[in-house]
């Protein structure tokens, strides 16, 4: 591959893989199962369009499966979102370069729920720190957090370098978390994320006291949550997660580095942190990490009848298949008749929302207020998906 008899764009893949890998150490190449892609204009800009183009001009192709990230425009509906021509035809391109090389069009940051579904054990080469957090941690593959260029080339490959989480001695907790609440709701997920990526930074933390039966949506919350505040790519749920039957195989053979409690106090003052505005919320957004089917089933029984008031836009994003499913099921209806727009293939952080405006979010993600203050410069309002419906269909 690297004398270039299976064309440039095969070439250039291969020369970012072994680069990357004499940076980092590796001591040889591995296959993998699947790769996950970033695919938005947003942080591609045009450096990415070209470099995508040019691999899929020499004829390259991915040699796994590859999904692909939310993208920055919602593919059908653009035109209804305020988004500029220009813009929207950069992320086309992005998108039609992406399609040549053939990637599956999931266009979400949680594949591991629909078209992507990885198996413990598995080596991958995947970007999008929730899905990588989530992979790593509930699923029990291995991945290190990719970088745009990096997962595109490992994918043509079909190889990725050894080196980091994907080495079992580098897997092992280094962290205690000891979590002393009972019942914890939906975001409480969220809000333990953000602690725990504040607090351990890249550290692997192993995780006490979360209930057994907790939902992969709320796990999903806590992974994202935890790879936002902080660079969390590991975390052992101890109990759940597939390597962390007990605090003992979750740490191996390492030395606990520090103890960290996470208590009703503690949740109480990330939360007050994480709000930046209480001032009145003009955007509602939902759907970071995109929204599951059982979540969009819960939204739908709780705006059921509602309406939406005048002067708030209310978002939910989620996936384009969960949305047919939805659809199919009558509940799309549901939620849209409330007022609420169903966005897919997009969200909030990596779409050009610029032009709506907005003032203050209010949103039940610890990922979306943790980032859109400074992607968007818009403050952030963070409260459960209960209190925000309340919000916005108060009055109407
Ligand atoms: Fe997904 Fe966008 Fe959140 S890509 S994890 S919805 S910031």
């Amino acid at each position: 591959m690297l004398d270039g008899e299976r064309g440039e764009g095969v070439r250039f893949a291969m020369e970012v893989v072994t680069r990357v890998g004499d940076i980092y150490g590796a001591e040889k190449l591995v296959q993998i199962s699947s790769s996950h892609v970033l695919g938005h204009y947003s942080s591609l800009h045009d450096a990415g369009v070209e470099m995508m183009e040019r691999f899929t001009g020499s004829k390259a192709s991915f040699r796994v499966p590859t999904t692909v990230d939310p993208i920055s425009i919602e593919p059908e509906r653009w035109r209804d979102l305020k988004i500029q021509s220009s813009y929207a035809e950069k992320q086309m391109r992005l998108t039609n370069a992406l399609m040549g090389l053939g990637v599956i069009p999931s266009f979400t940051c949680t594949p591991y729920e629909c078209c992507n579904v990885p198996r413990h054990g598995e080596i991958l080469a995947w970007s999008e720190s929730s899905a990588v957090a989530y992979v790593n941690s509930i699923v029990g593959a291995k991945t290190n957090r990719l970088t745009a260029g990096l997962d595109v080339s490992c994918a043509i490959t079909g190889l990725t370098p050894y080196f980091g989480l994907l080495i079992p001695e580098n897997r092992f907790g280094q962290v205690l978390i000891e979590v002393k609440k009972r019942k914890l709701g939906n975001l409480h997920f969220h809000t333990i994320g953000y602690i725990i990526g504040k607090t351990v930074g890249n550290r692997i933390p192993v995780v006490t006291g979360l209930p057994l039966d907790a939902k992969n949506y709320q796990l999903k919350g806590l992974a994202s949550a935890a790879a936002s505040s902080g660079s969390v790519a590991l975390f052992h749920a101890v109990g759940i997660s597939p390597d962390a039957r007990n605090v003992d195989q979750a740490f191996g053979p390492n030395e606990l580095e520090d103890k960290i409690v996470i208590d009703e106090s503690g949740i109480r003052e990330a939360e007050d942190e994480i709000t930046t505005s209480r001032e009145n919320p003009d955007f509602v957004a939902i759907g970071c990490p995109h929204y599951s089917i059982p979540e969009l089933i819960e939204l739908a029984h709780m705006v059921k009848g509602k309406r939406v008031k005048r002067n708030v836009e209310f978002w939910v994003y989620t996936s384009k298949h969960v949305a047919a499913y939805i659809r199919e099921m009558g509940i799309l209806q549901t939620i849209e008749a409330s007022g609420i727009r169903v966005l897919t293939s997009t969200c909030a952080v990596i779409s050009p929302i610029k032009e709506w405006g907005f003032k203050v979010m209010m949103t039940n993600s610890a990922k979306f207020a943790n980032v859109i203050p400074s992607e968007h410069k818009i403050d952030v309002y963070y409260a459960p998906l209960k209190d925000l419906i309340e919000y916005a269909t108060k009055g109407e």
